[in-house]
Order: C-alpha cells, then structure tokens, then sequence
C-alpha cells in the first residue's frame, strides 16, 4: 500500500478537517510518509532539559540528544515538500 494513503491507519490519524490532516505518531519512523508528502511541519521538540513526558528520557547525554536531533529533522526535511505557493495552504 502506498504510505500516502488516506486509509493507512499505521499513521494513527489524529485529526482531520477538510484539506488538513494530523497524525499522531513517532517522527523517528522514517516509512510513515512518502518523500514530499507534508505540505507544513510546526514543530515543538524535546530540549532536553529534564521535563518528565511518558513518552521520552529528556535527559540524554548531548551526543544522544544530537543524533535524536540529527534524526528527527532528516524525516522532517525529507517528508516536507520543498516549494508550497502559499495559495495553496
Ligand atoms: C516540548 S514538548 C511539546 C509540547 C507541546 N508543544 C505542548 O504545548 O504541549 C515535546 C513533545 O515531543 C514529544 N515527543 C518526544 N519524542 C517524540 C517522538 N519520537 N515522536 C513524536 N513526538 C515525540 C513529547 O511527547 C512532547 O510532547
């Protein structure tokens, strides 16, 4: 099946409103989407400052947090179309 699809449930839809769709999912899962496929990423990342979530050590070592850094921007960048006219936002 192709990764793009509407139908694909692995990505845990979140939130759907006419053209706009959310998932909820582990951005370090590099097969969630097809290259380009994101048309905006706002993003809001751990900082590693010690704050307690259920889903992630904020505490890691700096060469952890780097590397988990380095990851999570490259799935970002590769998912993220590279030219939006803003018309069709
Ligand atoms: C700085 S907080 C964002 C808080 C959010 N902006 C808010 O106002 O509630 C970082 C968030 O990243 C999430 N997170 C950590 N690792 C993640 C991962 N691998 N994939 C997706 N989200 C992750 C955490 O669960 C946490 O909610």
């Amino acid at each position: 099946m192709n990764k793009n699809t509407e139908t694909d449930t692995n990505r845990k839809e979140y939130f759907r409103h006419k053209n706009t769709l959310l998932f909820n999912n582990d951005v370090l899962n590099n097969n969630l989407f097809d290259k380009e496929f994101i048309d905006l990423i706002v993003t809001s990342p751990p900082y590693n400052v010690g704050i307690e979530y259920n889903s992630n050590d904020d505490e890691l070592s700096y060469e952890k947090y780097l590397e988990f850094s380095e990851k999570w921007m490259k799935n970002c960048y590769d998912w993220a179309k590279m030219q939006v006219p803003l018309e069709k936002l």
